[in-house]
């Protein structure tokens, strides 16, 4: 969307009166490997894409705050107030922009002197897991920052970010995703170690390939709730490794030494939880450094174990994504195929040769039809700057 299309459609609901808006865009993101690792202090490696949520705000000189999502224009005008900053179950999507005034209000003092009216529309294939919450809210923070003249840098919109999922919205989320959708660069993905938030920028030279994402188009019910019984399975690993080994996180085992201390754990189940997350961490760690060597095929094959290690150790991906990733794999010019994001259904995401694209499409397509009963859709994405003013 232009900036111009962009100014058009605000106007259209709030008006000319009042002088023009400003326009930030916020992307999505995808995650090429290290999935659930970053709420068990291992790596990550997301970047952010060209696609995302625009948004047009404008001060009000009342304490109204009001929002239009051009997405959903039958719910037409949602209205809040700079006085009710709690979060209310029956205002929908608005909750993700008000945590982050109630967030800036909480953690940095920081408090808008006038209401707002906010419009914003996004380009995302909907319920995709490309973040689409995270986008949001760390572009709700630069709206603010443009607005009232917040200093709020890049990094700590993503800290801000995760908080406001947190602890207004309750999904107990990592950083992944308001990191990658903040600090993102074009053409780079984001090595970061999320125990110590220390990270690089790592270039994605895919002459001659694309990255493709693939939506399941599967209705997400019960992710948050799944989400957050994970996260407190690795709490529970975590808590009777410490019996027998120091460690705050799963990110701070190697596979070798939690193959020799993993008798401590009593589930099974949990047993297959923590070995997910070790090896992952481990696996992202050597991901990286292929890529950095140019060995873009061994990149993808680590690709292909991870969702392995997704589908039988930490179960998360479903019938939708696993017939995804095999009917990718078979693809002659596939590069590498995984689930991407929290799983249960949302998308995958393969590196796949130009020439092969075609057929990849056609495969893949046509396997899912078959075993799913409804299509898949394709997507060739680019990697972007993150959340920014235009
Ligand atoms: C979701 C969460 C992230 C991360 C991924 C799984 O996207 O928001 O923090 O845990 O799932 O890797």
């Amino acid at each position: 969307m232009t900036r111009e299309e962009l100014v058009q459609s605000f106007y259209e609901v709030y008006g000319k009166t009042g002088g023009e808006p400003v326009c930030v865009f916020s992307p999505g993101r995808v995650n090429l490997i290290g999935e659930h690792t970053d709420y068990n202090g291992g790596h990550v490696f997301p970047c952010a894409l060209t696609i995302g949520t625009y948004f047009a705000a404008r001060k009000r000189d009342d304490r109204r705050v009001r929002f239009f999502s051009g997405n959903f224009s039958r719910a037409g005008l949602m209205e809040r107030s700079l006085d009710r900053l709690e979060f209310d179950p029956s205002k929908g999507f608005s909750n993700y922009l008000m945590g982050m005034i109630w967030t800036y209000r909480e953690k940095r003092g920081l408090m808008p002197d006038t209401g707002m009216d906010i419009y914003l529309k996004g380009d995302m294939p909907h319920a995709s897991g490309l973040s689409s919450s995270a986008s949001v809210e760390v572009g709700m923070g630069q709206v603010l920052n443009a607005l009232f003249g917040f200093e709020v840098d890049p990094f700590d919109l993503a800290v801000l970010g995760q908080f406001s999922e947190n602890h207004y919205n309750g999904l107990n989320c990592g950083i992944m995703d308001q990191f990658a959708i903040a600090m993102g660069k074009k053409d780079r993905a984001i090595f970061l170690d999320t125990a110590a938030l220390s990270y690089e920028y790592a270039p994605i030279a895919l002459d001659g390939m694309k990255i493709l994402i693939i939506c399941t188009n599967k209705k997400r019910g019960l992710v948050d709730s799944k989400y957050n019984e994970r996260r407190a399975e690795c709490d529970e690993a975590v808590r009777e490794l410490r019996q027998v080994v120091e460690i705050q996180t799963l990110g701070e085992l190697s596979p070798e030494v939690f193959d020799k201390v993993k008798y401590a754990i009593a589930n099974p189940t949990v047993v297959r939880r923590a070995r997910h997350a070790v090896y992952e961490n481990e696996r992202t760690v050597r991901a990286v450094e292929l890529l950095k060597a140019g060995d873009i095929e061994g990149f993808g094959k680590l690709m292909n174990q991870s969702h392995i290690s997704l589908r039988d150790d930490y179960e998360v991906t479903g019938i939708e994504l696993d017939t995804i990733a095999e009917a990718a794999w078979k693809v002659d010019g596939c590069i590498g195929a995984r689930m991407t994001g929290a799983g249960f259904g949302g998308c995958a995401v393969a590196i796949v040769k130009d020439e092969a694209v075609e057929s990849f499409r056609e495969q893949v397509g046509k396997a899912y039809l078959e075993k799913v009963g409804y299509a898949a859709d394709f997507y060739a994405v680019e990697i972007g700057d993150g959340t920014h003013v235009f």
